[in-house]
């Protein structure tokens, strides 16, 4: 079975009937990343889409051990034995760290290397494009989202205000890299 194949099953398995807005998030994500993918290698594609179609996996209720889904997610993935890649990949999607410091969580995943790569900044743009229905939109148009529905007392308010430039950054050279092969992303 391929990585992508194994990585849908199990994120259908793990969110469509518990969280079905997710697991449409998680698909509108996994779309973004495939418009992506042509920008790398096979190997990395693959383990691209797999990431983005696995990222928030660790939502499912029943996986919830630290409640920091990237966390739960990466733990439950290693647990699984799929790749080491993927998994730090999953715990350090979308500046997951900053959000793990607010949670006193840093040594939890700190466990997991943060790649910093081309691919990594591939897979918070795929998630900073896509909305909670799985359409798409512009990281700037989803940093707002995510502050209205948290509202302004909620921590993941106060990590995406802290986490905005990174993400920002990331989602900025993923565009320039799409841009430059000729790659429609724009929101449809
Ligand atoms: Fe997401």
């Amino acid at each position: 079975m391929s990585l992508i194949t194994a990585s849908r099953d199990t994120a259908c398995a793990r969110l469509a009937t518990a969280l079905p807005q997710r697991w449409a998030h998680v698909q509108g994500v996994g779309r973004r990343a495939a418009e992506a993918a042509r920008l790398f290698s096979l190997e990395e594609a693959e383990l691209l889409v797999a990431a983005a179609l696995l990222h928030d996996v660790g939502y499912a209720p029943d996986l919830a051990v630290t409640g920091f889904h990237p966390v739960d997610g990466a733990n439950y993935l290693r647990d699984q034995d799929f790749p080491a890649r993927l998994c730090a990949l999953v715990a350090h999607h979308s500046c997951a760290y900053r959000e793990a410091e607010l949670r006193n969580l840093t040594a939890e995943i700190a466990q997991w290397t943060d790649e910093q790569t081309m691919l990594r900044d591939a897979l918070w743009w795929a998630d900073m494009t896509t909305t909670p229905d799985g359409g798409t939109t512009n990281v700037h148009g989803r940093i707002e989202e995510i502050q209205e529905r948290y509202g302004p007392e909620d921590l993941v308010t106060f990590f995406i205000r802290q986490a905005k430039s990174e993400l920002v950054a990331a989602a900025e050279r993923t565009e320039k890299a799409l841009r430059l092969a000729g790659i429609d992303y724009t929101a449809k």
